[in-house]
């Protein structure tokens, strides 16, 4: 199938006083019809800048260094800005990160989604107008669209101002949608509640979606690609289900330095659960990789992927069914588990996910977490004591 959206070997910077800053590095990738595509990456990683490529809406002191777009097969790299205006909010449409920034906030809710619908049917009379921007906030889900119109963006809750900012980008029914993060600001219940329109909409008007968003599990959700940005480049991208079924890695430094020492090597790590008598539940499954001096590592997935059974493991806190764990010049194999406890214990730290600190010291702390740990059972007090210096020299560190 063709692609709708193609951005080839992009490159941008920005032009500071400090001289050129490339936020965007050889970006590559292709949106076909009616697919969703999330983009995810940490913050600054050039998402936002990323889109707004994509509809030539950069600002002055940012030039496209290199690459090309095309949008329905039209290479727009060079197009000048009164094409732009046309295929702006018909072929292409965004979604602002912040929906508060993208209204103006003393012109009506309803003219100004009217504004966006006026923009390509300037032959649009009022009251025709009025139902269309009615059904729009239908559409998105703003009940009583009649009253609704005639407020004001302050009078909007933040669910509510992100549903008009996808009701104006849906005035013109757009090919592409560029949705910028439009459920980060909002609380868990109504993230899920736009999540699910988004795709509701995307079914309903056959659109293809560039949903740009942090949150993993968001884009799990709803998307059929995945690609992973970090620092102004594309590092993965695949099928969503298979990217969130293994955890996933993003070597930070690719330019490692091959001499760099190495601390850490995962080899083929398995770990099994039993679930009932009969079923098993994989947790990590033949899980590989190496972390060299200096490097910070990510190892990202969905929940219940098996990022944290792997921190234990590490940290010899669950045993795995097969695999190694080379630690600098140890190696732990599965009959010596209690001897590797104190070295790992000396030199390795771990933040553990969702452990709620408890009043107290720092050692009653690290005794509350082993406490509720399956693995008490063994070794658990040796384990405790060996940590204490450095959980201290923690706590004081990060304060
Ligand atoms: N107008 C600007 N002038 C200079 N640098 C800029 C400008 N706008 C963005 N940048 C830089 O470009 C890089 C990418 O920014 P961008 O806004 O695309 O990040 P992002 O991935 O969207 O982050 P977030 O998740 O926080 O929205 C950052 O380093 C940012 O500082
Ligand atoms: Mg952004």
């Amino acid at each position: 199938m063709a692609a709708l959206l193609e951005v080839n070997n992009l490159s941008v910077s920005f032009f500071t006083p400090n001289g050129e800053v490339r936020v965007l590095r050889n970006v590559s990738f292709s949106l076909r019809p009616g697919e969703i595509l999330a983009v995810v990456g940490e913050s600054g990683c050039g998402k936002t800048v990323l889109c707004k490529s994509i509809l030539k809406l950069l600002p002055p002191d940012a030039k496209m260094m290199a690459g090309s777009i095309f949008i329905n097969g039209r290479d727009i790299t060079h197009c000048r800005e009164r094409e732009m205006r046309k295929l702006r909010g018909t072929a292409v449409s965004m979604v602002l990160q912040n929906p508060m920034a993208a209204m103006h906030p003393s012109i009506k809710i309803g003219a100004q989604i009217a504004e966006a619908v006026k923009a390509h049917h300037p032959e649009m009379k009022k009251p025709q107008l009025q139902e269309r921007v009615a059904e729009l906030m239908r559409m998105t889900g703003i009940d009583h669209p009649r009253e609704r119109m005639k407020q004001y963006p302050h009078q909007f809750s933040g669910g509510m101002l992100q549903r008009a900012v996808l009701a104006a980008a849906l005035a013109c029914n757009p090919d592409i949608l560029l949705a910028d993060e439009p459920t980060t600001a909002l609380d868990a219940r109504i993230q899920a509640q736009i999540l699910e329109l988004l795709t509701d909409i995307q079914k309903k008007l056959g659109m293809a979606v560039v949903f740009v968003t942090h949150d993993l599990k968001a884009a799990a959700q709803i998307a059929d690609r995945v690609a992973v940005m970090h620092q102004g480049e594309i590092r993965t991208t695949g099928a969503a289900a298979e990217l969130f079924e293994k955890p996933l890695q993003i070597r930070t430094e690719s330019k490692t330095k091959p001499e760099a020492e190495l601390l850490l090597d995962i080899r083929h790590l398995s770990c099994v659960f039993p679930l009932t008598k009969k079923r098993r539940i994989k947790a990590v499954d033949d899980l590989s990789f190496q972390i060299y001096r200096g490097e910070i590592f990510g190892l990202v997935g969905e929940s219940g992927c098996g990022k944290s059974t792997t921190a234990r493991c590490i940290m010899n806190l669950h045993w795995p069914d097969a695999g190694s764990i080379f630690i600098k010049e140890l190696i732990r194999a599965t009959k010596r588990r209690i001897a590797a406890t104190d070295v790992c214990c000396k030199k390795k730290g771990i933040l553990f996910s969702g452990c709620r600190f408890q009043p107290g010291s720092a050692h009653e702390n690290m005794r509350h977490y082993y406490g509720t740990d399956e693995n008490m059972a063994y070794g658990t007090e040796k384990r405790v004591e060996a940590c204490r210096g450095g959980i201290s020299d923690a706590c004081g560190r990060t304060g």
